[in-house]
């Protein structure tokens, strides 16, 4: 018998049409609806990035500013997503924590819409639905590093832009301009990244004709996987164990030599770097420069230098993001919530498009378990014996 042509893990497999971004692995570049993500993330605030991604154009003025005034009017926590927050172990994983929030608030936003026919919505709904999550997320990421802190919640300031509220709430100061500007640039690149295996979850999901939330849960489970966003933390681990720039030799011995992966290095697409690595690392040299730590640039230069020249194998851009995010002051474990505070566009963006032109995503698979056999005794009735008989007609 022929063997299929197993693509394992969907390797080079082109699924679908999308006009939201382009991943040029040739080329190394990265293009949200035709703008190359640098140009975007070194002149853009986030929320026209966010605009963008969901429309297809940057805001006018008159537009940013509609969109400012919604994303500020659903910044607050409601009392349920607070509570639901609470009711989680300080000592979960804050993936955890954000999972359930936005499952209470799609519960909530959802409540009396009707049967599951009616669950997936017209574009219009799931594009308000995709701002007030957008809007939201920064008060769940930044109440749930306080809550674990200890310390009480911070409301959400009006007068503030999405990325210097997001740092206000996080840290109850003003922050810095500097600071500001490497969070912004970090939002924008990891806002979008075609049919990374998130993406392609919510994708997944919306193309059952499920609604957008159930489609930004299930990404946010599929971004949790240290393999996809818990990179970012994983890197900080790293870092934290190799201590400074002189220990990095020995420890990538032993490393390579315990056949670790060496995270935030590689990627499935990009195979001689990653186009959003060199943006993000002026933002980390900025914040280096800013809180004056020279030896995070230093450990960052020797772990690359030795890896890169050892493997071949080149930074992502949860590289640079790890120690910036640390700097900050997020607490490692914080990391990935804020990677779901970006991409929580890019996926809302894909679930618009993918509802607009649906096809229930469902591969075959080819079987290697045991073969048929029957259990002891059983006697197949009339209806049974009938339905078996037609299948092997249709089929001979
Ligand atoms: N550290 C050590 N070795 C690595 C590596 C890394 N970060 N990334 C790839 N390799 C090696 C693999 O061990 C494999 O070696 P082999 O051929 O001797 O078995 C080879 O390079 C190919 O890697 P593979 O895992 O098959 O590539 P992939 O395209 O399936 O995987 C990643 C891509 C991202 C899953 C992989 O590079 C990885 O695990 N990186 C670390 C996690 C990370 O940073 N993820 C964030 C991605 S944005």
């Amino acid at each position: 018998m022929n063997q299929p042509d197993i693509k394992k893990g969907l390797a080079g497999v082109v699924v679908d049409m999308t006009a939201i971004s382009k991943v040029n692995p040739e080329t190394n570049s990265l293009l949200y609806r035709g703008y190359p993500v640098q140009e975007l993330a070194a002149t853009q605030p986030f929320e026209a990035v966010a605009y963008l991604l969901w429309n297809g154009e940057l805001p006018t003025e008159e537009q940013l500013v509609e969109l400012r005034a919604t994303e500020r009017a659903n910044r607050a926590l409601t009392d349920d997503v607070r509570a639901a927050i609470d009711l989680t172990p300080t000592d979960a994983h804050p993936m955890d924590e954000v999972r359930t929030a936005v499952s209470v608030l799609g519960a909530r936003d959802l409540a009396g819409s009707g049967s599951v026919l009616d669950a997936s919505g017209s574009a219009e709904d799931n594009l308000e639905r995709s701002i007030r999550l957008f809007a939201a997320l920064p008060s769940i990421v930044a109440y749930g590093q306080r809550r674990r802190r200890g310390e009480d919640l911070i409301e959400p300031r009006d007068d503030l832009d999405y990325s210097a509220n997001f740092l206000w709430m996080t840290f109850g100061e003003e922050p810095d301009p500097v600071v500001v500007d490497a969070f912004n640039r970090s939002m924008i690149l990891y806002a979008e990244h075609s049919f990374n295996a998130s993406t392609f979850t919510a994708r997944v999901i919306t193309s059952t004709l499920s609604d957008l939330y159930s489609a930004v849960v299930g990404a946010i489970g599929a971004l949790k996987g240290p393999l996809h966003g818990g990179a970012n933390e994983a890197v900080l681990h790293i870092f934290d164990e190799i201590g400074s720039a002189d220990n990095v030799v020995a420890w990538l011995d032993d490393a390579l030599a315990n056949k670790r992966k060496i995270m935030g290095f590689g990627h499935r697409v990009y195979k001689r770097g990653d186009s959003r690595v060199p943006t993000m690392k002026k933002a980390l040299d900025s914040l280096v420069e800013h809180y004056d730590r020279p030896d995070v640039a230093k450990l960052y230069d020797a772990l690359e230098g030795e890896f890169v020249e050892r493997k071949g194998i080149y930074p992502n851009l949860d590289y640079p993001s790890g120690p910036a995010y640390n700097l900050i002051g997020f607490d490692t474990v914080t990391f990935t919530p804020l990677f779901v505070a970006a991409r929580v566009t890019g996926w809302t963006a894909h679930i618009i498009e993918q509802q607009g032109a649906n096809a229930l995503i469902r591969p075959l698979s080819e079987y290697d378990g045991p073969a048929e056999r029957h259990i002891d005794g059983y006697v197949p009735d009339e209806a049974e014996v009938e339905a078996i008989a037609r299948a092997e007609e249709a089929v001979s």
